[in-house]
């Protein structure tokens, strides 16, 4: 039996214990180690690090991955995309999802994880069409909810869909660690009853302490490859630890590939960093314990604490009970989306708006227009008709993919951001962060004029 293993620390543990603050010159250091370990993976890239880079680090984030390669040539990098929204929440054009992955492969990415917040299969196909066609992995990932309508039926519909386009393996990814262990059990079994040859992955988070039950009982169900995190940057909002899971499962049988002593010595590496950055505050305590609300409200941590601050700021927190009752109704009357970002503070803002106007949907905000127009995708469930005429009036919902209505934009960008891109990848990053990406181009610029200056400066 085996069990294989992906490391998030640079990625996911990064993120969720740090808001991907962890600078790359910090980690440099151990990039030699991870690659002797025997992972399946290194997570790396994608979804928050790119922004951080650009905006808070002063770091290029295509250089950034091209050094991880450097150091890391045995190991799969790995990154995580929105579909058709890449790094975002908005929809982009073909061309430049194009663009960006084949980009994202040439400068070292080996597998990619591709998801849409609603499971709408037609916003992951041009992404995966072109991971496959620039020789990586296309790892197809659902976004996990439960609801009356996302049935084991429905999500093994869901995998034949992308099997169907290319995905070659298939990931379970709980956002928000809700998953529980029978939930895996039935979920992963169902996925192995229908397409017994595709492997699967689970991507989860201990916030709810769910996490090394729920791995358990998916590695016994045929999981073959879990999400993990160097054990000093693991628990908490990230994932489980990696030392952990692999003693456990090394106990019970299973051959995870992974070499002990390699895990040791990663986990050395990172531990004083853990210490510094509780000292620095950029890490903080709370994001370390365990929090049962979301599995007692249904709703992700990040939301609750969202609406909390929202309803605070508006002086009216003992609304938040009827708030909190209020979110199930909005979800149903939206055809049941996963709470997943944009989703979740959409959902939670209207639940908040309806509870504070006193009457249901005067207020729709354009968010929730947009969504019920279609622009989003498809609603898993059925949209209240009511609310559906209330936002439409004659017109019809966009039944086409949202991408179909928009102009290609890669070229458009080039022009745009002008002198300032060097490469390709530069473009890219303008067209994902236009202000954070021109005022890092700036920076750049001004960083090589002074050195310039003192070089001549040293010849004078
Ligand atoms: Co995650």
């Amino acid at each position: 039996m085996k069990v294989q293993f992906t490391e998030t620390v640079l990625r996911d543990a990064n993120q969720s214990l740090m808001a991907t603050r962890m600078p790359f010159k910090d980690f440099e250091p151990v990039l030699e180690t991870l690659n002797k370990a025997g992972y399946y993976s290194i997570e790396c890239w994608g979804g928050a690090t790119f922004d951080s880079c650009l905006r808070y680090l002063d770091e290029d984030p295509w250089e950034r991955l091209r050094k991880i390669k450097e150091k890391c040539p045995d190991t799969r990098l790995q990154m995580l995309l929105r579909g058709q929204n890449l790094l975002g929440y908005k929809h982009y054009p073909d061309d430049v999802v194009r663009m960006f992955v084949k980009n994202s492969v040439k400068n070292g990415i080996d597998v990619i994880r591709i998801f849409d917040a609603l499971n709408d299969t037609r916003n992951i196909k041009v992404a995966v069409e072109e991971t496959i066609k620039n020789g990586a992995v296309a790892s197809g990932a659902i976004s996990y909810t439960t609801s009356p309508v996302h049935t084991l039926e429905k999500y093994v519909e869901i995998v034949r869909e992308m099997k169907e386009m290319g995905c070659t393996t298939i990931c379970i990814k709980d956002m928000a660690g809700v998953m529980t262990p029978v939930e895996a059990k039935d979920l992963v079994g169902a996925i192995k009853d229908a397409l017994p040859d595709m492997p699967v992955i689970l991507h989860t988070h201990c916030t709810t302490g769910m996490a090394y039950m729920t791995i358990l009982k998916a590695v016994e169900a045929g999981c073959d490859i879990i999400d993990t995190a160097t054990s000093c940057f693991s628990g908490g909002t990230s994932q489980p630890a990696t030392e952990t899971l692999h003693d456990a499962l090394t106990g019970l049988g299973y051959d995870t590939g992974l070499d002990r002593t390699v895990l040791k010595a990663v986990n050395d590496h990172f531990k004083p960093l853990r210490d510094s950055y509780l000292s620095s505050g950029l890490l903080k305590p709370k994001a370390l314990v365990t929090d049962t609300d979301a599995l007692t409200y249904k709703v992700p941590g990040g939301m609750l604490s969202n609406m909390m601050a929202n309803l605070e700021d508006m002086h009216a927190l003992d609304k938040m009970e009827e708030a909190l009752i209020e979110i199930p109704r909005v979800r149903e009357d939206m055809g049941y989306p996963p709470l997943v970002t944009p989703l979740s503070q959409m959902v939670g803002n209207q639940a908040v708006t309806n509870v504070l106007v006193g009457e249901r949907y005067k207020n729709i905000s354009k968010e929730i227009k947009a969504y019920i127009k279609g622009e989003y995708g498809k609603a898993p469930g059925e949209i209240n008709e009511e609310l559906k005429k209330k936002v439409l009036g004659d017109s019809s919902p966009i039944t086409c993919r949202f991408a179909d209505t928009l102009e290609p934009g890669f070229e458009k960008g080039k022009a745009e951001i002008g002198d300032k891109a060097k490469s390709d990848e530069d473009v890219l990053s303008y067209i994902a962060f236009p202000q954070q990406a021109e005022s890092f181009f700036d920076k750049r610029e001004e960083k090589s004029k002074n050195t310039v200056k003192y070089s001549i400066k040293r010849i004078d």
